[in-house]
């Protein structure tokens, strides 16, 4: 039975409404893949991977109960260390745990679509694990300077390794043009924090050389999506849209095609 309790709201995501903390748990309403959602933290718990909430049930309203992780997050205005090195080697370290760990899950099958728009162009990038795909600083708890858990998995959908360590450098790197980045991100060695996260992932040779036009699809078909869920779901996905975050992924599509040949290279550099 999950108790009910004093509710808090918890602020600071960009998508769910209704979030809220009660006691040591939080109250999520049910996101578009909740099935999925439920049934791979209720496998990460039994392989014993500690970096991620605990799911304890639907609540007396419907609500996703989940323990509620202590910890910093990195929300808005971003803290002082957002840039630091030390940090964003925790987080690959961290989300090459969670892969490792959510392998075993295997592939789910008759999963309900994406929300996302016909007719969008095949990557030709298969599946090899459950992916988060959602590794904003707002989606990790910090602990003691690392990051300790993932939260937020509404984005889990199957995805190849190569495709979770894009969604890791969209933010950690981060991707994009400094003019379009918060001030605390501007100015850092891009090429440098790519290679430092592909390593400290392992990311395979093979990967590697087509990681940035892997990146540079994803971001085209980002843009596609993200419109069409502004259209659809409104709610967040509106208010981000109008807030101009499709203007940011088109200039971040010029970025990273400037970028590209440089940061590929910075990948391989010295491997044989
Ligand atoms: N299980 C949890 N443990 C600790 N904090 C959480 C947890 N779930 C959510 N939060 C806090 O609430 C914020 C928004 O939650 P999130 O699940 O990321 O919603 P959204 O879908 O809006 O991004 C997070 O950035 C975090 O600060
Ligand atoms: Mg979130």
């Amino acid at each position: 039975m999950i108790q009910d309790g004093e509710e808090i709201p918890l602020l600071g995501g960009d998508v769910t409404e209704g979030l809220v903390r009660v006691g040591d748990t939080v109250r999520r309403p049910p996101g578009e893949r909740a099935d999925l959602v439920r049934d791979v933290l209720r496998h990460l718990e039994k392989v014993g991977f500690e970096g991620a909430p605990r799911y304890l049930g639907v609540d007396s309203t419907g609500r996703e109960a989940l323990t509620y992780v202590e910890g910093e997050v990195a929300g808005r205005p971003r803290p002082r260390w957002i840039a630091d090195e030390d940090r964003m080697v925790s987080v690959a370290r961290l989300l090459r745990a969670y892969d490792d760990a959510v392998e075993g899950f295997g592939l789910p099958e008759n999963l309900p679509p994406p929300i996302e728009p016909p007719g969008l162009p095949d990557l030709n990038d298969p599946p090899e694990l459950v992916g988060h795909q959602d590794v904003t600083p707002e989606n990790v708890v910090f602990r003691d300077g690392r990051a300790y858990a993932l939260i937020d998995f509404d984005l889990a959908r199957p995805v190849s390794r190569c495709r979770e360590v894009v969604n890791l450098m969209l933010w950690w790197a981060p991707f994009g043009d400094d003019a379009d980045l918060d001030p605390l991100l501007r100015g850092l060695d891009r090429a440098r924090r790519c290679r430092l996260l592909a390593d400290v992932y392992g990311l395979p040779e093979t990967d590697r050389r087509r990681l940035m036009e892997l990146a540079i699809g994803l971001n085209e078909r980002a843009w596609h999506t993200m419109k069409y869920r502004a259209e659809t779901l409104g709610g967040g996905w509106q208010r981000m849209w109008s807030e101009g975050v499709g203007d940011q992924i088109r200039n971040r599509q010029d970025w990273l095609e400037a970028n590209a040949d440089a940061l590929t290279t910075a990948l391989l550099s010295g491997r044989s």
